[in-house]
């Protein structure tokens, strides 16, 4: 039997940014860590950051044997590395190893299948498996990430009191929870981003249309964010833009944010995102619509050689031709109205997706659980997701958070505004498409009668492909052509 006094609770591969704070967090909140990394120098770091930082219960370990036997049985191992290939390398490398009873936990941002894929494949030798998602950045790592854990519930129970203590806290709990079976875990970090891409996003347009068409300026910007940050729209990312805004750059005049090249990055999870709501017929415009931005955020050199020609075709700048009539105060406060309205579609449009996914591997998710799991830690952690929470523990089939009672009435209460904005914006030539996508959403989602029924005449006419009727079941088929053409007096009605 082993000394088990000697024995780390849990063991983490994988020591960069994410994983060297998440191991500091984890020893920091009392449970006995092994480290590991394939490149020793990362080891010697974190053991001195562990000292550093208090004399933290982690111990380094320089070949993935020791690391393993260095943990408890059964061994919970979490491993922090690059999705894809790494994660399969680092599996092959410590699984050889491990014992059947034991764990592994993938915290990356690993596309959901491939946790599926690898659960079966370690469960040949008994290995149990976790995709978790965990989101909150270096910060969060440190002091309190969200986490998603998914897969194995046995797995789960083996490291519940560890991640309840290491995830944040919030008033109602730790923002952790067990998600569901499979790569659920991974799933809803996933959508996770894809919201947050989304509110980013959003905020980046309401900026956009608070400086050109109001004419603010980063002091000014400063202090609106702040502001908000203490009303409906309070939030980690509002709290950050407001920071952003102050921060002066040191290799010249004025503020920073203005000499970042306007050019987006990715990793990819927003991309997942998408192509999971079009494979699920999820309507996912505002989150798309994010997605795109970046992608044409991306094309700077076209996108300048265009603004040339264009000017030289006649374009002219109209932001002058609104910016006469703007009452700033009212614009302000229109624009902070329109950013949470223009949230909630997103968030429900998130939710929405995460409630097909659930409904086609029978997941069971409970999407009051996870709005609360993100009020703290994570990067969409926002005062907001306690309301989500509660719209779902009112009525867990809610359809869309558009139509929970309390959301459908603050909808109804800043549409003016919402539609003042987006309005604005239009005429002014700045491009809002994270609001134009969340308005034109809410416009379609509640009307009762769309113009769907002129492209099923359109379909049927030049495809055969039938359509209904709103007043007779069945399906129907009608030849358009030769009845709209059928001739009158010898003349035909196309003529
Ligand atoms: C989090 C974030 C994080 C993500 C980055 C970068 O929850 O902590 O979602 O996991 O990797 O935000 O994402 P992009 O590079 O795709 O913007």
């Amino acid at each position: 039997m082993e000394a088990s006094t000697a024995l780390s609770r849990i063991g983490l591969a994988g020591l960069a940014v994410m994983g060297q704070n998440l191991a500091l967090n984890i020893a920091e909140k009392g449970f006995p860590i092994s480290v590991y990394n394939r490149s020793t120098s990362k080891v010697d770091e974190t053991l001195v950051r562990a000292k550093e930082e208090g004399n933290l219960p982690l111990t380094g370990h320089y070949s993935p044997r020791d690391f393993v036997l260095s943990l408890q049985r059964p061994r919970s191992v979490i491993i922090l590395v690059k999705a894809g290939a790494p994660v399969d390398q680092t599996i092959a490398n410590l699984s050889q190893f491990m014992e059947s009873g034991d764990s592994i936990i993938d915290g990356g941002n690993e596309w959901y299948e491939n946790t599926e894929r690898r659960m079966l494949e370690v469960a040949d030798r008994g290995i149990l498996y976790l995709g978790m998602g965990v989101s909150g950045g270096e910060e969060g790592a440190r002091n309190g990430p969200s986490l998603m854990p998914g897969g194995s519930y046995p797995a789960y129970l083996n490291i519940k009191d560890i991640v309840e203590k290491v995830a944040a806290q919030v008033e109602d709990g730790p923002c952790v929870t067990y998600i569901g079976e499979g790569g659920s875990g991974n799933f809803v970090k996933m959508v996770h981003n894809g919201i947050e891409y989304g509110d980013m996003q959003l905020i980046s347009e309401a900026y956009d249309v608070l400086k050109v068409a109001g004419g603010l300026s980063n002091s000014e910007l400063a202090n609106i964010f702040a502001e908000w940050n203490r009303g409906e729209l309070e939030s980690f990312l509002i709290e950050i833009t407001a920071d952003i805004f102050r921060v002066k750059d040191e290799h010249g005049e004025g503020e920073l944010v203005d000499k970042i090249l306007d050019k987006t990055g990715m990793k990819g999870t927003g991309k997942w995102t998408v192509q999971q709501a079009a494979e699920l017929s999820v309507a996912a415009p505002t989150i798309a619509a994010s997605l795109d931005c970046r992608y044409l955020s991306g094309l700077k050199e076209e996108r300048e050689a265009a603004a040339k020609v264009l000017e030289d075709a006649g374009m002219t700048d109209d932001v002058w031709k609104v910016r006469g009539g703007i009452d700033k105060k009212r614009l302000i406060d229109d624009v902070r109205q329109a950013l949470y309205a223009s949230k909630i579609c997103s968030y429900a449009q998130g939710m929405n997706l995460l409630r097909a996914k659930s409904i086609e591997k029978g997941w069971n998710l409970n999407f009051g659980e996870l709005a609360r799991i993100w009020k703290g830690g994570c990067i969409i952690r926002a005062v907001f997701l306690d309301r989500i929470k509660k719209a779902y523990r009112r009525n867990p089939e809610l359809a869309s958070l558009v139509v929970d009672p309390e959301f459908a009435k603050e909808m109804v209460q800043r549409q003016e505004a919402w539609r003042r904005v987006v309005g604005l914006a239009i005429q002014a030539g700045i491009s809002t498409p994270g609001m134009c996508a969340s308005l034109a959403y809410f416009d379609t989602y509640r009307r009762a009668r769309l113009p769907a029924n002129l492209v099923q005449a359109q379909r049927d006419l030049f495809g055969a492909h039938t359509y209904e009727r709103i007043d007779r079941p069945g399906s129907y088929h009608t030849e358009w052509t030769k009845l709209a053409r059928q001739k009158k007096g010898g003349i035909g009605a196309f003529n």
